[in-house]
């Protein structure tokens, strides 16, 4: 297929390109930063180039991974998140219908779902992590999480429309950077990840091979809203528990654990307020991370041999 991939010099875009390559894709890159994975340098917020675009190339696809996200609220306006993640879509959603664009995958992501309330713990009024599924109605906490959900709203609103297929891929954290609370946190890099992988993150390659699912089954499913994070060894009523004492829930879990860890240094969150369930992506996309908690235990059981 021709694919039309936005966002194609960032973290994730830079990991997709060689992937769908590599399925024998055609790939064209649109990004306002060049790299060797971006063949047209602008912003999707430009609607004459984005149609422009779809039908001089002869777009088949649409992978919209190009967005303002969690990282540039410190410097960007409220104005430029909705140019880029609203207006950007609709431009792209318009396109594909104009040009008829034969299917249309949306990286989405998981912090939309993160409320006040979520954050602070409370559940229901309730001290208890949050068991985040698709079904949960979404109340984001800052103007990235408003823009993404107003995105999605327009990509179910188009396939309602104009029968667009589109599949929605609420992604968990992959980013290489260490997390924005490192300083209150005593771990290593390594140590933060490692115990993320078991509610809240997948590697970049995942989150990749989701996206090339996504597009493959995109027009058997019509419209579908996925959370796609590295399977959960964790249950709703262990939800209490989780918040207030992880360690022991882990330990139930994976009981060569405490052991791996204090061999290594590392240390498990004290906490966890939230779990990512992404089985609806199992029975439904038919996708699952490769990477889970469990192999990073494997990793270090070979270490310590
Ligand atoms: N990194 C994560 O942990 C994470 C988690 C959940 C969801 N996501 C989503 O995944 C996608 C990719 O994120 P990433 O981590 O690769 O971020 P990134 O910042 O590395 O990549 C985003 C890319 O989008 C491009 N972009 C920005 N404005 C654009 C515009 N107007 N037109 C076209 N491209 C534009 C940027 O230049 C950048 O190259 C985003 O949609 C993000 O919301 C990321």
């Amino acid at each position: 297929m021709r694919i039309l991939l936005t966002g194609s010099s960032g973290w994730l875009g830079s990991a997709l390109e060689p992937r769908l390559r590599g399925l024998g894709h055609e790939v064209i890159g649109i990004d306002p930063v060049p790299s060797t994975a971006t063949h047209i340098v602008g912003s999707i917020a430009d609607r004459e180039l984005v149609v422009q675009t779809v039908r001089d190339k002869r777009i088949e696809a649409i992978i919209h991974s190009g967005a303002l996200h969690k990282p540039n609220i410190e410097h960007c306006e409220n104005t430029d998140f909705v140019a880029t993640n609203v207006q950007g879509t609709l431009n792209l959603l318009d396109a594909a219908v104009a040009c008829g664009v034969d299917r249309f995958v949306f990286t989405s992501t998981t912090s939309l779902m993160i409320s006040q309330a979520i954050r602070a713990g409370f559940q229901g009024g309730a001290r208890k992590a949050a068991w985040l599924t698709e079904d949960m109605s979404p109340e984001p906490r800052n103007i990235y999480g408003v823009t993404k959900l107003s995105a999605e709203h327009l990509c179910r609103l188009y396939h309602i429309q104009h029968r667009l297929p589109v599949v929605v891929l609420r992604t968990a954290r992959f980013f290489p950077e260490a997390d924005d609370m490192a300083d209150t946190i005593e771990q290593s890099d390594a140590n933060t990840k490692a115990n993320e992988l078991l509610f809240r993150r997948l590697t970049v390659e995942d989150a990749a091979e989701a996206h090339a699912a996504a597009l493959e089954k995109a027009p058997q499913l019509g419209f579908d809203i996925f959370i796609v994070c590295a399977p959960t060894p964790f249950r709703p009523d262990d939800c209490a528990a989780l918040i207030a004492d992880a360690p022991s829930v882990v330990t139930r879990y994976f009981p060569e654990f405490p052991a791996l860890y204090a061999q290594r240094g590392w240390t498990m969150f004290s906490s966890i307020d939230r779990v990512y369930d992404a089985s609806r992506a199992r029975k439904r996309l038919g996708f699952v991370c490769k990477t889970s908690f469990a192999d990073v235990l494997a990793g270090l059981a070979v270490e310590q041999r």
